[in-house]
């Protein structure tokens, strides 16, 4: 009999990084793959299942406009125990830190599902930055029996944690598989034709723990910097959070040098991060993707679960406060030097076969789970 492993996922990141390793699944002959998604995120999410052909066998729905978390948890908790009933899976994989994740793997707890951690081993150690990522990511961590580790600290976390060395696996992160086939040398798109010469500044932000006044800080900074620098432009594809959506209409609706557009295929964002000067984000999968193409990156945040980007010297964590951000989007675009000192590409994440591995290690090793 096969082996049923069901995927669960919500948001577009986590979308980003499943949806390869669905398709790498849906090659092994001794699995049976199944899909569920929650529709924690509806076009977002959407927008990447088509990318990558991925049809889900489920779908909860249960996407509310300006939804809290208690929205999210009650909603999948609410339907997926039937789903997990019905199709009873031998392990449940989960992605990462969303609440789609933390409530996936609640409810496999209590019905004594196994869960599979991909990414796991991710840390901050403040549970309130980012928020309520660490916490979710965590939580997965107590129940999970397999864990997934992109990196080598990544598993260090969880030994330190008293994982059992047995139950974690180095993979690489499986966004680095997806970005060896979407980035290209002839790629053209209109944005960056408008662009033209100039300087091209990539910008994203969403985050919980920012909306308000830290986004409003980030924007104006930002503002203030393309005021000063006429040769310069940015593309922004915004999130369709209508928080972030109305903050960043009040600060950047009028300026001229910027374009807000609508989110982007993630065949789109890799290779408008591979082309950009610089990235200004709080965007948690940017920050493994831009050190691969050696862009500076100024990560809006005060803390980071990627510790490694840092460390190669292409993330530069700036917080959010209006000042420092301008500091350095100022240093960077006018200090030939300092940009020098963090454009080198590194790839701390992988090398790109991070979906085999764990599909090898659920075909092979599954009886020791
Ligand atoms: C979620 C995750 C976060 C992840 C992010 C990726 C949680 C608590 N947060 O945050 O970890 O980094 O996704 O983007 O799990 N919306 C739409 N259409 C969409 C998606 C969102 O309209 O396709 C709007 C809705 O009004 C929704 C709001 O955005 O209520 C916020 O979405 P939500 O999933 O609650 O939070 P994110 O900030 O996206
Ligand atoms: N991304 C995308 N289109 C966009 C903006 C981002 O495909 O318009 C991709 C990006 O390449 C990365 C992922 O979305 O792979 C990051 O998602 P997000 O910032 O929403 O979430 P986080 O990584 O912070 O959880």
């Amino acid at each position: 009999m096969k082996k049923k492993v069901m995927l669960v996922f919500g948001t577009r990141p986590e979308a980003i990084k499943m949806c390869p390793l669905v398709n790498e699944l849906k090659k092994r002959e001794t699995l049976e793959t199944i899909v569920c998604v929650t529709g924690q995120h509806r076009q977002m999410l959407d927008q990447v299942l088509e990318t990558f052909n991925v049809i889900p066998d489920y779908d909860l729905a249960i996407m509310k406009q300006g939804q809290t978390l208690f929205d999210i948890t009650t909603g999948i908790l609410e339907k997926i125990k039937a789903v997990l009933e019905n199709v009873k899976p031998d392990i449940v994989l989960v992605h990462g830190d969303t609440t789609t994740t933390f409530v996936t793997a609640l409810a496999c707890f209590y019905l004594q599902i196994p869960v599979g951690h991909v990414e796991a081993g991710l840390r901050t150690y403040n549970i309130y930055s980012p928020y309520p990522e660490e916490f979710n990511r965590q939580a997965v961590g107590i129940i999970s029996k397999y864990n997934f580790a992109p990196t080598e600290l990544a598993k260090k976390h969880l030994l330190d944690e008293g994982k059992d060395a047995t139950s974690i696996y180095v993979t690489g992160n499986t966004v680095i598989d997806a970005m060896q086939h979407t980035v290209i040398a002839d790629y053209h798109h209109p944005e960056l034709d408008w662009v033209g010469d100039s300087r091209m500044i990539f910008i994203t932000a969403h985050r919980r723990e920012n909306l308000g006044q830290p986004m409003h800080n980030m924007f104006r900074a930002i503002r203030r910097v393309l005021n000063e620098h006429p040769d310069v432009k940015a593309i922004y594809p915004i999130h369709m959070n209508p928080i972030v959506r109305k903050a960043a209409d009040e600060e950047l609706g009028d300026c001229n040098q910027i374009h807000i557009i609508d989110p982007i295929e993630v065949f789109d964002c890799h290779n408008f991060e591979a082309r950009c000067f610089l990235c200004l984000t709080d965007s948690g999968g940017i920050q493994e993707e831009c050190p691969s193409y050696g862009k500076p990156v100024l990560v809006m945040r005060d803390t980071t679960e990627r510790p490694e980007g840092v460390d190669a010297g292409t993330l530069k964590l700036v917080g959010t406060s209006e000042e420092k951000i301008y500091e350095w989007f100022t240093k960077l675009l006018d200090n030939e030097e300092e940009y020098a000192k963090m454009a080198h590409a590194a790839n701390p994440y992988g090398d790109g076969h991070a979906c085999e591995r764990i599909a090898d290690i659920l075909e092979k090793g599954y009886t020791s789970i």
